[in-house]
């Protein structure tokens, strides 16, 4: 626990600037596919286990914060997989190092003007779901009925 304590601290002390905020970034969106992939194969496996528990997690995942949760894993899946694209070519190419700062701000950019008219776009679609006098923020029971 201390040194997963001192890892963060450090991640946020250490001035590495564009490169390193990068790397802090690419962890937590991998970290954080990583955690939704394991609870979504689980849940998709209900379908054939126990179809209850499946319609039951699909009720769930309509609910507003689990909206924003899927507005979160889409920028994670976006970031994550703009940079491993930028880690993977300065891999192969160590002579592009000299323009890392650069493509740092590319990526990010790339990122941005992707992720902000699909978030735009998703946050809408929350909005519109819960503007139809059904109460979308009313936390689904089990068994869905
Ligand atoms: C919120 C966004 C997502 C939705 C709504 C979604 C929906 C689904 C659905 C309906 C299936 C079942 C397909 C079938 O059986 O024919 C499925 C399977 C699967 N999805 Fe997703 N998915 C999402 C995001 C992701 C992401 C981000 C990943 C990878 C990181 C992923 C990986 C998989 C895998 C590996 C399976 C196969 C699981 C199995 O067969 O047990 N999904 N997904
Ligand atoms: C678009 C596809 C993907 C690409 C191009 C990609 C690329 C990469 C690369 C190049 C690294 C190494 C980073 C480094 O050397 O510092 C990495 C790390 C990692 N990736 Fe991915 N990845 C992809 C999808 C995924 C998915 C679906 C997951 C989760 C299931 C994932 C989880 C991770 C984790 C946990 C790390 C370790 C991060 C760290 O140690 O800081 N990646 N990825």
């Amino acid at each position: 626990m201390s040194s997963l304590l001192l890892t963060l601290r450090e991640s946020v002390r250490y001035r590495g600037r564009g490169g390193h905020y990068s790397w802090i970034a690419h962890r937590l969106a991998g970290l954080g596919i990583l955690a939704f992939l394991v609870i979504h194969v689980w849940e998709t496996a209900m379908v054939n286990y126990n179809p209850p528990v499946y319609e039951y997690a699909i009720a769930v995942f309509k609910h507003p914060l689990f909206g924003l949760g899927e507005i979160g894993l889409m920028g994670a899946v976006l970031f994550h997989a703009f940079n491993g694209i930028r880690i993977t070519l300065l891999d192969f190419k160590p002579e592009w190092w000299r323009h890392q700062a650069k493509t740092v701000t590319i990526v990010w950019a790339l990122f941005l003007v992707v992720f902000v008219p699909i978030a735009i776009y998703m946050l809408s679609s929350i909005i519109s779901h819960c503007g139809h006098g059904s109460n979308c923020w009313a936390f689904p029971t089990y068994p869905v009925s």
